[in-house]
């Protein structure tokens, strides 16, 4: 296969061309530093405050999309076949203001300042969503975006003012030619940049990958960026090989099975939301609330699991879904129940070389029944004091099996197995006959006392959420049991 020795992107639709980038740099630099753009501002330099939204313009299904991400973790060399649209160029490209900063201004949604390119940014995305949003949206969209001094209500009215589902900026009249210039970018080339001591690299196809790899076993390699970005800008590690998955094909694929749907490593969020929340819709509202719209954009369910955090959100969820988990290093690949992969703090079984390439999950079955629930300090964009999930299995009203996983209650993310085995031949519409399963979390786990929570809070919680989502199997309504992310009731059979 040909190596490409540069990387391309769109910029105010001329295409860029990079032949040195070097491995660390991110976006935000090269926006401020390299092209003076400095538009585009730094707050917290770890994805939490939005200050440095830019929108990156991509194809699907042959439409041009833009999606908002947080410059400040992205690496520079991720950008190779995207368009970048930063807040400086809305200027150049529209000859005045871009209709969201008309409505900025006209709805009084900036003071200080410092926040409004990234809301400007984020709201840009949502103009080009193709659909007027609703509140609910308007709120999802800006999350990841923090105000200090404006508040959020005049910035939300802004958003409903401009996003009226029907874009006709200077980008919507150029979206035949920017698809055009896009897909000249799209050549199925491996990437590779640098030496054998330092490179950034994105391989085509997951054979370079694992060839790369299996040559470089100590590169790093990176999916969203959404930690590893975090380890240059906030923990000042030197990381001199990168290797890149988002153009891996093969590990860019959703496949639905029938009965399961195969997630590749380098899938998204956003785009793993649709099938998630179709087996169930707990699993939707669990990433409406996994970090921000931008953190969604560029993480990976893959990633999440890689990174083996005893408190990532997918890995509980998926494990009581009774997901697998698929490895591949050289040719040969493996299997493993992802439970399984998580071995201690900071420990995976990974070898050597060898990489995740897809995660499968289960659909739920006739009498399968499933509740996730995340509990965290704030709403959107905070990781999780507590996750739990749980999937049973009933005949009439009784459970033949139960599958229970916690994160945040040990070292990794576990299953509660002897909960599980008391649930089992409980009647779950007689809840004396389950209590003691409840109970059986004390012998599961041992929580840790945390800046996030004690580990009373949490073994108390982890109890609550048990008996919630069995009281809600049960048949009680959730608006008794839930603020927010009401469902309607999945047991049919409830007394
Ligand atoms: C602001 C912010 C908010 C966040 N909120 C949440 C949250 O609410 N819940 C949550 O769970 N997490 C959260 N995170 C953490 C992070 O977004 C997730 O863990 C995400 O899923 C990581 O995916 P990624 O693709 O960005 O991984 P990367 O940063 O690219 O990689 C993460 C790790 O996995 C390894 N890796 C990646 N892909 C593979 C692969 N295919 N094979 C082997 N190793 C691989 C990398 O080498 C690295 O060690 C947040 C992060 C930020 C910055
Ligand atoms: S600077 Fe705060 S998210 Fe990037
Ligand atoms: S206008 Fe000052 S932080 Fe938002």
């Amino acid at each position: 296969m040909a190596v490409r020795r540069s990387i391309r992107f769109l910029r105010r639709g001329k295409v860029v061309q990079l032949d040195n980038v070097p491995p660390m740099a991110t976006l935000l630099d090269y926006l401020r530093l390299t092209e003076r753009a400095c538009g585009t501002k730094e707050g917290c330099g770890e994805g939490d405050c939005g200050a440095c939204t830019v929108a990156l313009g991509a194809l699907r299904d042959g439409r041009v999309v833009y999606e908002p991400v947080n410059s400040c973790i992205q690496l520079l060399g991720m950008m190779d076949g995207k368009e970048i649209v930063a807040v400086d160029d809305l200027q150049v490209r529209e000859g005045g203001l871009h209709p969201v900063q008309c409505a900025m201004v006209e709805c009084h949604g900036s003071q200080c300042g410092f926040c409004t390119p990234g809301f400007v940014m984020s709201l840009f995305a949502l103009y080009h969503g193709g659909e007027a949003p609703g509140r609910q949206q308007v709120n999802d969209a800006i999350s990841g975006n923090l105000c200090r001094c404006t508040g959020y209500r005049p910035i939300v009215d802004a958003a409903l003012k401009s996003c009226c589902g029907h874009a006709t900026d200077s980008y919507a009249r150029a979206a035949d030619a920017t698809a055009k210039a896009l897909r000249g970018l799209a050549d199925a080339k491996d990437v590779f940049i640098g030496d054998a001591n330092s490179f950034f690299a994105a391989p085509a196809g997951a054979a370079a990958l694992a060839k790369l790899y299996g040559e470089h076993p100590d590169a790093v390699l990176v999916a969203g960026a959404t930690d590893v970005g975090l380890w240059i800008t906030k923990q000042l590690r030197t990381l001199p090989k990168i290797i890149h998955l988002g153009r891996v094909a093969e590990l860019n694929r959703i496949e639905d099975g029938g009965n399961d749907v195969a997630i590749g490593a380098a899938v998204n969020y956003e785009a793993a939301l649709p099938l998630l929340t179709a087996i169930d819709p707990d699993l939707g509202e669990l990433l409406r609330r996994l970090g921000s719209k931008q953190v969604r954009i560029a993480g990976t369910v893959g990633g999440n699991i890689a990174n083996g955090s005893p408190i990532g959100d997918t890995p509980p969820a998926l494990i009581a879904l009774g997901a697998t988990l698929e490895l591949r290093q050289g040719r040969s690949t493996r299997s493993m129940p992802l439970e399984d992969f998580f071995i201690a703090y900071g420990k995976q079984d990974r070898r050597p070389s060898e990489f995740v390439s897809r995660v499968i999950v289960p659909k739920l079955k006739p009498q399968q029944f499933y509740r996730s629930y995340k509990i965290s300090k704030r709403f959107d964009q905070d990781i999780s004091s507590l996750m739990g999930a749980i999937r049973i299995t009933l005949e009439g009203s009784q459970i033949r099996e139960a599958r229970i996983a916690f994160g945040g209650m040990a070292a990794t993310p576990r299953r509660a197995r002897v909960a599980e085995a008391t649930l089992v031949g409980a009647d779950l519409i007689r809840q004396a006959t389950w209590s003691s399963a409840i109970e059986a979390l004390a012998h599961d786990f041992n929580p840790i006392d945390d800046f996030r929570a004690s580990a009373a809070y949490r073994m108390a919680t982890a109890k609550g959420l048990l008996t919630k989502a069995l009281l809600e199997i049960a048949g009680t309504p959730t608006s008794a049991t839930r603020v927010i992310g009401h469902r309607e009731t999945m047991y049919a059979g409830a007394a």
